[in-house]
C-alpha cells in the first residue's frame, strides 16, 4: 500500500510517498531553521505562512515521474501542533483526496514518530509489548504499547521537553537553533580533555510520578552558572564545554534512567526511542549500552534523519492505522470535509 503523507506540525514541512510503512519510494523536507535562526526559536505566524509558499512545490517534487493511480491513500498530521501550521498541511490533504478520490487518513505527530522505527526495517524486529520513549521540542512522553494503535501513558514531562531545555540551553549559551543539534556540534568541536573530568554535575529533578521528568530547574541551574562565570569573569570557551556537557549528561541520564527503570518493569519485550532527542549521540550511546549489557531490544530510528519531523513517519503510522485501525480512514468525500474534530484527539 502506497501511502503520500504531508507533516507540517511545526516548521518543517515535508511531504512523502511510503510503502508499507516501511520503504520511502519518495521523500522531501523543506526545513525553515535559516528562518528561525534570526528569532532564535519558531515564531508561529512565520511558520505558517513559509508553509504555505512551500507546499505544492513541495509535494509537485515528491510526485514528480509518478502517477497519482500508484497512490492507494493520503495521510496528513492532524495534530498536536502550531494550529496555523497544522492547518495548512490538513487543507492540502484534504483538497487533495477529495480532487483525487483517495481516503484519507489523519495521524497523530507523536503516533507519527513511533512508527519511524518502522522504517527501513523489518516489523519482526518490533516484538510487543513495548516501551515507548517520545522525546522531541514538543514532547516528552513514556508510553506502554501493547500493540499496534494500543498506547498506555507511563509518564511524562512536568514542565519542559528535553528538546526545549537544548534549544533554551542553547540560547543561553550563546549557539544557534535548534539547540540539541548546536549543543552536539559545540560537544564535538571542543570535547572535554581526555584527563580533565568535568567539574560541575548539575541535580537530577525529583517528580511525583515514577516515570515523570522535569527540566525547567535544569535550565534555570544553567541560567545560574553562567551568569556566576559571567559576573566572576570566567565565562570562556572551556566553562561553556563544562556547562553543555553537564547539561547534555543531566538530560540523557534522567531520560534513560526511567526509561529503562519502565522498560524493566513493565517486562517489555521491545524498547522503542524516537523523536528529535532520538538523534543525540550520546543518549544513542547509552541506550546502546543498556542494550548490550541487559541483551535487551531497543531500537531507534534507523537514520537520524527519521528521529525529527518527517512525512514518512506519518505515512508509516497511516499504514498502520489503516492496517489496525481502519474505522479510523475517512472514506467519503463529507467525511474527508469533517478532519477538522481531528484536531482534538488524543493518542491514549
Ligand atoms: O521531533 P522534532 O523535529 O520536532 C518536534 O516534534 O518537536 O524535534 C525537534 C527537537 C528540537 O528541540 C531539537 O533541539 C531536538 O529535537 N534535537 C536534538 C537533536 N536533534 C534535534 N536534541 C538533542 N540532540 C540532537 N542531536
Ligand atoms: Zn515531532
Amino acid at each position: 500500500m502506497n501511502i503520500l503523507a504531508v507533516e507540517s506540525s511545526c516548521d518543517d514541512i515535508s511531504w512523502a510517498l511510503v510503502k508499507d510503512a516501511r520503504e520511502i519510494l519518495s521523500m522531501g523536507i523543506v526545513s525553515q531553521v535559516d528562518i528561525h535562526t534570526k528569532t532564535g526559536g519558531v515564531v508561529p505566524e512565520v511558520a505558517a505562512r513559509e508553509h504555505a509558499v512551500t507546499i505544492i512545490p513541495t509535494l509537485m517534487q515528491v510526485m514528480e515521474g509518478r502517477d497519482w493511480k500508484d497512490v492507494d491513500a493520503i495521510a496528513v498530521t492532524a495534530g498536536p501542533g502550531l494550529l496555523g501550521s497544522l492547518l495548512v498541511g490538513m487543507t492540502g490533504a484534504q483538497t487533495l483526496a477529495i480532487l483525487r478520490e483517495k481516503p484519507l487518513i489523519p495521524v497523530h505527530h507523536i503516533e507519527g514518530h513511533v512508527y519511524a522505527n518502522w522504517l527501513d526495517r523489518s516489523p519482526e524486529e518490533i516484538v510487543f509489548p513495548a516501551v515507548v520513549l517520545t522525546v522531541s521540542g514538543g514532547h516528552n512522553d513514556l508510553y506502554f504499547m501493547e500493540g499496534p494503535g494500543q498506547f498506555t501513558a507511563l509518564g511524562q514531562t512536568q514542565d519542559d521537553a528535553a528538546g526545549e531545555a537544548f534549544d533554551k540551553v542553547a540560547r543561553l549559551c550563546g549557539l544557534g537553533y535548534p539547540g540539541g543539534p548546536a549543543i552536539e556540534r559545540h560537544l564535538t568541536e571542543h570535547p572535554l580533555p581526555r584527563d580533565v573530568e568535568n567539574p560541575l554535575r548539575f541535580p537530577r529533578a525529583k517528580t511525583a510520578g515514577q516515570y515523570d521528568w522535569s527540566f525547567s530547574g535544569l535550565k534555570s541551574d544553567v541560567r545560574r552558572t553562567v551568569e556566576q562565570l559571567a559576573h566572576a569573569g570566567t565565562w570562556n570557551e572551556e566553562h561553556r564545554t563544562f556547562v553543555l556537557d553537564a547539561f547534555e549528561e543531566a538530560v540523557v541520564d534522567a531520560l534513560v534512567t526511567k526509561t529503562t527503570e519502565a522498560f524493566k518493569k513493565m517486562g517489555a519485550k521491545t524498547l522503542l526511542v524516537t523523536g528529535g532527542v532520538s538523534a543525540n549521540s550520546r543518549l544513542r550511546d547509552r541506550f546502546n549500552a543498556f542494550a548490550h549489557a541487559t541483551g535487551s531490544r531497543v531500537l531507534v530510528p534507523v537514520k537520524k534523519l527519521y528521529c525529527t519531523d518527517n512525512a514518512a513517519m506519518i505515512g508509516a503510522a497511516a499504514y498502520m492505522v489503516a492496517t489496525y485501525q481502519p474505522e479510523k480512514v475517512l472514506h467519503t468525500t463529507e467525511e474527508k470535509l469533517r478532519l477538522s474534530p481531528a484536531l482534538r484527539y488524543s493518542l491514549v
